[in-house]
């Protein structure tokens, strides 16, 4: 590559995001509880959408994914107009950043936040700034106390990875209120269907201009190789989002599935009744073997060990015994796992390995 071919600033500061590891060499039958995903995958009424889209995969697909921001108006009580559609919510994500923040700006984001973060802080050349959790859960005073003239965004997910932990409406309206004019508060709401009767921040975006929330579709919706997600946000702001995004960035197949996912409500519903019953199930599980967690609101918990060791040679034993979770070390938790919900067996799988793990200790 010739010298003076440079990327822009920001962007060689970026570590590569690393995905949850999905083989284990030499081990059949793995478990991956390593990425969040719905062990239940999408209903057959998104199967069949998705084959019904194949019907006319030489033709483009909608530029203004009408009928799926209609189908999520619908589902979620939201105005259609302001609602945009991207690859994944990460995709929307990265597009604000890219819209609102650049070389002297700064991107607030909490201690044990997404690590996708500061990888869309550095990837516009804004400075990515870190505000101190209090016990793994956002505090709110402290994102006030980060945030300057200078701050542009603040992404908070809300439930949080890899915590799993939440703050409260109050809370979330308190942060909102308190950001100086010129900053945007980002609601990441990737895990918000995994709690009843949670609205992610809606309220809050019908009734301020500085509040953005954003959703997926492979969390609860077991679509995550689909990549959809969407925002709701301001006029003003979406306006902005759909003249930086591609036109064509959603394929027909990716439309007609997160279409038939929005409106297939029982599914959704059964998802969120089944991933509650055995995440609390093993919650209480590894907590009797002496490895607690925070209360989790999202399809994972973060069992914490007594240290590194403890966690690195659990981990050993899960992979020994073909089962993937998260190592989040980098995400400043070197003595915790992170493991996703999966269905029943998975999980008295997962509880089984630890239980054998602490007795051979
Ligand atoms: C907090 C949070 N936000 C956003 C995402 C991005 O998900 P996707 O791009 O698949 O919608 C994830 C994925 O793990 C996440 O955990």
């Amino acid at each position: 590559m010739a010298d003076g071919i440079q990327p822009q600033p920001g962007i060689l500061d970026i570590a590569l995001y690393k995905g949850g590891d999905a083989h284990l060499d030499g081990v059949s039958n793995v478990l991956k509880l390593s990425s969040n995903e719905n062990p239940l995958g999408p209903s057959d009424a998104v199967k069949e959408a998705i084959v019904r889209a194949t019907h006319d995969l030489h033709r483009y697909p909608p530029t203004d994914h009408a009928k799926l921001r209609a189908a999520i108006a619908e589902v979620w009580h939201v105005d259609a107009e302001r609602i945009f559609c991207g690859v994944g919510s990460g995709d929307v994500l990265k597009l604000l950043a890219e819209a609102y923040a650049g070389p002297g700006d700064e991107v607030v984001f909490t201690e044990h936040g997404f690590s996708m973060y500061p990888i869309y802080a550095h990837a516009c050349g804004a400075t990515p700034v870190v505000a101190p959790e209090n016990e793994r859960v956002v505090d709110v005073d402290a994102v006030l106390a980060a945030c300057t003239d200078k701050t542009k965004l603040v992404f908070i997910a809300n439930p949080a990875n890899p915590t799993g932990t939440m703050i409260g409406s109050a809370e979330v309206a308190r942060l909102a209120e308190g950001l100086p004019p010129q900053a945007l508060l980002v609601l990441d709401g990737a895990y918000a269907e995994f709690v009843d009767g949670f609205d992610a921040g809606k309220a809050l975006v019908e009734s301020r201009e500085n509040v953005f929330m954003s959703r997926t579709f492979s969390k609860i919706y077991g679509l995550g190789g689909m990549r959809v997600g969407w925002g709701y946000g301001p006029q003003a702001i979406i306006d902005v989002l759909n003249r930086i995004r591609g036109p064509f960035n959603l394929s027909s197949a990716a439309l007609a599935a997160a279409e038939a996912a929005v409106r297939d409500t029982a599914h959704t519903e059964k998802c969120r009744i089944e991933n509650a019953k055995w995440r609390d199930w093993l919650a209480n599980a590894l907590a009797e073997l002496g490895v607690p967690s925070d209360t989790s609101t999202a399809n994972f918990i973060l069992a914490r060990f007594a240290d590194e060791a403890e966690a690195s040679a659990c981990d050993a034993h899960l992979r020994a015994n073909g089962i993937i979770v998260r190592r989040v070390a980098g995400y400043g938790l070197p003595h915790c796992l992170r493991i996703t919900i999966g269905d029943e067996s998975a999980c008295r799988r997962v509880a089984h390995a630890v239980a054998q793990f602490k007795g051979a200790k």
